[in-house]
Parts: structure tokens; sequence; C-alpha cells
């Protein structure tokens, strides 16, 4: 029997990016793109054009560099937006304007002041004017889980009929319940005359846990298109996560009457790259994308699976891309080597100086640790390659002193503003004795708000991925550094963090009304 084919529209560099403290550069929104585009995603929302200057930078520079999967911007409902959308997509193969409007008497009354009536005018009117950029225009209904069924039919029909032909019932709130949820795509599929002429989409929030069941769901009742991030990044509990959704439709074929286009075994490779870009790392119980999802600890377990690996395995652990990080490189490669295999990942350099930083150190590196993986060759590129906030510290060197019953000492060496400064400090260990010395210099007056590391890679020769999340006044950054010295991958981090703090962040406009 053939089946429908699902929409896969990824939103890690959009709602992705609104967890508190994920943004990323445009370079970084461009090389998470680029792993998008290869693992087959239909459509990558690559931002809020109208959000600030770097946004709209990065959407042109997703829409400019993907040409394989269609490239869409966030606009509300107001002609602003939809034009800087429009202009930020210019360059695209293929672009969709998504613009979006409260549609829940709560959303109306407190956020919007505006009666119901005059919402469907701004919608329709915001539908017609996005049509003059792209016949590609997708419509929201913000709060569509807590919205009323008679009032979503009409604003739906009114915005397919002016040109709408997505429309997307987002779950804002993580309110939804999977069977309620999906009951009302069958409903308004039914009901709505012109529903025919549009796709109609997920977008789930995960508050209560239940995106992906509330996704599925949707899906069973008609929904043709899912709305997911990578690692569930996203606002507050994040979104439907991507490897979840797409790994369910895959292995439960018997069950859904959709397919994907998406090449799996992308997708870990690509949670690494989301979570060492963000510095949200993967818990390790993740489904998909966990360190333990494929680790069989119980002797029952890898005894059955020894004998016949389904008697306790659904899916295999290579075809979504675990075990694949191939040894590439080591110490004797030579710069033109290591160029092709950043080619192969998708990496570029805008210039021969920021290769030349890149290379210097994974010289370093490679001196420190003999088989360089890909992993270690996307954290390079994350910790050396310029970013659009200023550097006010940067790491110079260390030393630590571990003694069993004494208290650590570390000795740092940094540059601030361009000047050698040092400082030391005691701490109950050696991480501890590193921030500590490292404020004796910044006085940042910043409440630390995680402190995390893992292994980049297997082995005890892996790079330290460490992340630090640093909070003043309302202003939340995550900050990341590697080095197979933990304690200095930590300082990194540190430092990192204070100089996003430094640069201030940007205010969504989907958190400012209308
Ligand atoms: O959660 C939400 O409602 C959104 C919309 C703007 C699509 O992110
Ligand atoms: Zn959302």
């Amino acid at each position: 029997m053939s089946k429908d084919s699902l929409i896969i529209f990824d939103t890690t560099l959009r709602d992705g990016e609104q967890s508190p403290g994920a943004s990323m550069t445009r370079d970084e929104k461009v090389r998470i793109a680029k792993m998008l585009e290869k693992m087959g995603v239909d459509v990558i929302e690559a931002g809020f054009a109208i959000a600030s200057p770097g946004d709209f930078e990065s959407v042109k520079a997703v829409a400019e560099t993907v040409k394989d999967s269609t490239i869409c911007s966030l606009a509300r409902a107001m002609e602003v937006d939809i034009t800087r959308a429009g202009e930020a997509l210019k360059n695209a193969n293929s672009g969709r304007i998504h613009t979006f409007i409260a549609t829940s008497p709560i959303h109306m009354k407190y956020k919007l002041q505006l009666p119901p009536e005059q919402v469907i005018e701004h919608a329709v009117r915001a539908v017609k004017y996005a049509r003059n950029f792209t016949d590609n225009v997708e419509f929201s209904c913000e709060d569509a889980s807590r919205s009323e069924f008679e009032f979503l039919c009409r604003i739906i029909e009114a915005t397919i009929d002016a040109g709408a032909s997505t429309i997307n019932l987002p779950d804002t709130v993580g309110y939804g319940e999977p069977e309620e949820y999906g009951r009302q795509f069958s409903s308004l599929i039914q009901t709505i005359p012109n529903s025919d002429k549009a796709i109609f989409s997920t977008h789930c929030h995960n508050d209560l846990g239940l995106a992906v069941a509330n996704s599925l769901s949707a899906v069973m009742h008609g929904a043709r298109q899912i709305e997911c991030t990578i690692n569930g990044l996203g606002e507050r509990a994040g979104n439907a996560s991507l490897e979840e959704v797409v790994m369910a439709i895959r292995t439960r074929k018997d069950v859904y009457p959709v397919e994907t286009d998406i090449d799996t075994k992308h997708i870990v490779p690509t949670s690494r790259l989301v979570a060492s870009v963000t510095g949200f790392p993967v818990q390790p119980n993740k489904a998909i994308v966990g360190a333990n999802a494929f680790a069989h600890e119980s002797g029952i377990h890898q005894d059955g699976v020894l004998k016949h690996r389904e008697t306790y395995e659904i899916m295999r652990a290579e075809d979504v891309g675990w075990n694949t990080n191939k040894l590439v490189l080591g110490k004797h490669s030579g710069r033109a080597a290591v160029k092709a295999r950043f080619k192969d990942l998708g990496i570029s350099f805008e210039s021969d100086e920021q290769f030349k930083v890149v290379f210097g150190a994974f010289k370093d590196l490679a001196d420190k640790k003999h088989e360089i993986f890909d992993e270690d060759l996307q954290s390079l590129v994350s910790s050396n390659t310029s970013s659009n906030y200023s550097e006010i510290y940067t790491f110079e060197s260390m030393e630590a002193t571990c003694k069993t019953g004494d208290k650590p000492k570390v000795s740092i060496v940094i540059q601030k503003d361009g000047e050698e400064v040092t400082a030391a400090s005691e701490g109950s260990g050696p991480v501890d004795a590193t921030f500590k010395a490292i404020e004796q210099i910044a006085k940042s007056q910043a409440d630390l708000e995680l402190y995390s590391v893992n292994a980049i890679t297997a082995g005890t020769e892996s790079q330290g991925d460490v992340t630090v999340r640093l909070a003043r006044g309302g202003n939340i950054v995550n900050g990341v550094g590697a080095d197979t010295d933990i304690v200095a991958a930590s300082a990194k981090a540190y430092l990192h963090a204070l100089n996003l703090l430094e640069s201030g962040s940007k205010a969504h406009p989907q958190h400012t009304g209308v």
C-alpha cells in the first residue's frame, strides 16, 4: 500500500534557538542547516528575520547556502515582519514565509487585545501580503490547542482562501493531550470546506512530555507535516524531537500511514553538532541520541542481543548514525587532507586566515590525542571561528595542583582586552578553583546556573566538552569549551560564557506581543 509523504519541518534554528541561552551565530546556523539538508529535512525554519540584524543575516545566509530544502522565516502577521522575511529569503531556491497570530480567547483578549473579527482580518491580510513574496505561505494559529473550534474553522477557511498552503496548529503551551489534539485535526479537516487545499501541520511543545505523542496522534488524524527540532530543543521544555518522530514512523511502519525522506544515519552526528553548538548536552537516557540509547546493561538483555539482536533491539544503532565516527585524521595529516574532511562535513572557511587558526588548533589537538574524529573537528570549529560576540577574555594557560587531603589550587593566565592577567585561587575542586580565579579578574556578578562535562568521543583520550550557563539580570548564556584537559575545557567554557554575557542578548519579538 502506498503511503503519504510526511513533511519534516525542522525549527531547531528558530524555536530551538528560543531556549534560554541557546543562541547560535550565523555560521553555526549555516553548519547545522547543511547537516539538516544532508539528512533530507524538507523545510528548515532558519530564524525570525525581523528579530535582529543577526537573525536576518542568518536566514539570508542559510537561504543562499542550502539548495535542497525549503528555507522558511517566521513573521508575525504584520507587514514589516513579512517584508523582512521576504527580503531574507530572496535568494532561496525554495522559500517559505511562516506567519502567525494567536487565536485562543485568552491570547486574543489579553495579549493581542483585539476582537476575534480583527484577528481574522490581520491573518488574511498577512497571508495575502506574504503571497507577494512567495507562493509558499504557512499560517499558524498560535495557541491552537486552546482555541475554539468554530473560530478555528473560520480563520483557517479564510487564510486558505487568502493563499496559505500550510495550516499549522501549534500546541504553543504544551497543553494538548494526544487523543484530543489528534481529533482537532480530523474534525477541522472534515469540517472546513477548502481544507483539501492545504497541508495540516503539527507544532507541539513538551511541557507535559507529550510533544512527540501529540504530533504522532495528529498524523493518525490527517496531519502531513510535523514541526520538530533536533534533540527536542525549544522554548521551555522544548519541541517534539525530530529523531523520535522520524524513528517512530520508520520503526512502526505497520501503524503509521506515512513515510519521510529522512536519511536516518545523519541523526546522531547532527544531534552532536547541535549539542556542541548550543551547549545543551543530551541526557544519556534520551531516546535515539542519548549515550545509553542502545547500551544493554543487564546480563539477560546482553545475552539475548548476542543470540539474536531483535530479542531486545527494535532499531539498529548504526541506522541512526552511531559508530559512524570514522577515524579521520591524525598528527601527520596535512592542510589539504584536513580541509577536505571539513568540506565533507559541510564546513567551509571565510578566509585562509580563519582556516589557519583552526588548522593550528587541529595540530595542537593532534599532539595530545592520536585519533581525531569528526566530532573533534566540529568542536574545533565551534571553539575557533569568529562569532558575533566581542572576545574580551581569551584563555592563555593554567596550572592546577591536586593532592589528596589538600585543597586544589589553580593559577590561570588569561587575556583581558588584549592584556595578560594572572589570578590564583583555591577551591573545593580544580574546576571550582578555576572559576573562582577567573572571577577575581572578571567580577561578573553572574550566577552559575549549569555546569556539565561530556566526552566528545569514546575513550580516555577524548576531549571533554564543557557547558557553563551563566545568568545575570535576565540574560542567560551558555558558554562551551573543549579540551583533552577537562579543567582547561571548563576555563574556556567559563570565559566563552563571560564573553557572551558582555555582548548582551536579543529579545524575541514573539515574546513582545502582537
Ligand atoms: O509555539 C508556537 O506557537 C510557535 C509558533 C510561532 C509557530 O512557535
Ligand atoms: Zn513553538
